[in-house]
């Protein structure tokens, strides 16, 4: 059981205390900083957040003391959508992209997801989990410390289990805590092109039984596109995984208008994610059905686009607002939460509050989880990060670099480096 820990000297503590719900509106810039502030964890629980003075007089001799160094600390970052193991790198198709061919003619060609699916099938459990601690540590040093993580590159049944069996081992063995999500149908595989009807069944009868029984996820997503599964099928998988008791997300409207928002919101889905192409008409059907939008900038910057979501819309019409990384290695080959930031700043123009929002208390809500991370609270659990920065907006501000000065998942350290002498 870990001891006692205060973190003082924060130039802010950026609790984004508030209400138990994801926050909407004006509610997004609401970010409950407190300036001189500090820390004080027990076990693995906040017990104090609050001024420093408050901090310190509870301070007991048991306790490790962390100066932060007159640096912000803020809470851990969520990453709500993430597919971080699979097998291989696909580098040569980020070549291909820069020299013209788009993302989905490399798919068309049996590149793209499947050829990540080759590599991940041909990859042992062992395996699998020795590449995918990698970008474990990844995560952590880009200051983030709960991803929600996907399946979808085994697409039958056994690969499928062992990619949900790699992530609770990943889960078990590292500091970073995974919430996993099963997309048996991230695409069909090439063995059944010819009768896609014949891989849906499949998915529901087979893949999604054992991943209950074994209760290997919490949530089930599908790949709503036009050249991958249709709205139909999509209602069939996501209905279906609900009747076992599981959440529901959805890739939607990511490369086209396809009905994905539409359908999250008449599923009652607990997000429905990317949005680029999705229309006014989506957007209040996913506010009147209370669906989360999870928007995935990175995606659309890697692939050279510039559509992104219409993310100002979305607040102004009241939604509760997601960001994530969509780290994947084809699409999204980023673990930085910072750099979403940056380009939700941007390129959508939110705000660095708002953005701030989104990846950390937005992001806990929609993994139903708003209760026990994504906010410095008492009684929540120890996931935050000391930046080497002075002020919270500094963290969108500047990019390509990475701000963690040192984080701490459940009260205990996960990662630290050696930042500059000079206070921020
Ligand atoms: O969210 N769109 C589908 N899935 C991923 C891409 C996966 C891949 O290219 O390997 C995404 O962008
Ligand atoms: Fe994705």
């Amino acid at each position: 059981m870990p001891g006692s820990l205060a973190v003082i000297n924060c130039s802010q503590l950026v609790t984004m205390a508030g209400g138990k719900r994801p926050r909407t509106g004006g509610d997004l810039r609401q970010l409950a900083i407190i300036e001189d502030g500090g820390l004080l964890i027990r076990g693995d629980r906040i017990e104090i957040a609050d001024r420093r003075r408050e901090v310190e007089r509870q301070i007991t001799d048991d306790c490790e003391v962390i100066d932060a160094g007159r640096r912000i600390v803020a809470p851990g970052f969520v990453d709500a959508h993430t597919h971080p193991v699979f097998a291989g790198v696909r580098a040569n198709e980020f070549e291909q992209r820069a020299s013209g061919a788009t993302y989905r003619e490399i798919a068309a060609r049996g590149g793209g997801i499947r050829s990540t699916v080759r590599a991940t099938r041909n990859s042992s459990l062992p395996d699998l989990v020795k590449s995918s601690k990698r970008y474990t540590e990844w995560f952590l040093r880009c200051g983030t410390t709960t991803v929600e993580a996907k399946s979808g590159y085994g697409l039958t049944i056994e690969d499928e289990l062992k990619i949900l069996r790699a992530i609770r081992q990943l889960n078990d063995e590292t500091p970073l805590n995974y919430v996993p999500t099963f997309l048996g149908a991230h695409d069909i595989p090439s063995e059944y092109r010819s009768r896609r009807q014949t891989y849906v069944s499949l998915i529901i009868n087979e893949m999604l039984p054992r991943v209950a029984e074994e209760k290997l996820a919490e949530y089930c997503d599908v790949f709503c596109e036009a050249d991958v599964f249709t709205r139909d099928e999509t209602w069939e998988i996501l209905s279906a995984a609900r009747c076992h008791g599981l959440g529901l997300r959805l890739h939607a409207d990511q490369l086209t208008l396809s009905g994905g928002a539409n359908l999250a919101a008449e599923l009652s889905a607990a997000t429905a994610d990317h949005l680029e192409h999705t229309d006014s008409a989506g957007i209040n059907a996913l506010n009147a059905a209370k669906v989360q939008p999870v928007l995935l900038p990175g995606s659309v910057y890697a692939l050279g686009s510039s559509k992104y979501p219409a993310a100002r819309e979305m607040i102004e019409a009241g939604l509760a607002v997601v960001l994530a990384t969509d780290f994947n290695p084809g699409s999204s080959p980023t673990p930085s939460m910072t750099m979403i930031l940056s380009l939700a700043c941007t390129q959508m123009k939110m705000t660095p509050a708002e953005a701030l929002t989104a990846a950390t208390i937005n992001a806990a809500h929609s993994l139903g989880r708003g209760d026990e991370i994504g906010s410095l609270e008492k009684g929540k659990r120890a996931d935050f990060v000391i930046h080497d920065a002075s002020d919270y907006r500094e963290l969108a501000y500047f990019f390509g670099i990475e701000h963690p000065h040192s984080v701490y998942s459940r009260g205990q350290l996960a990662f630290s480096r050696r930042v500059s002498e000079a206070q921020p």
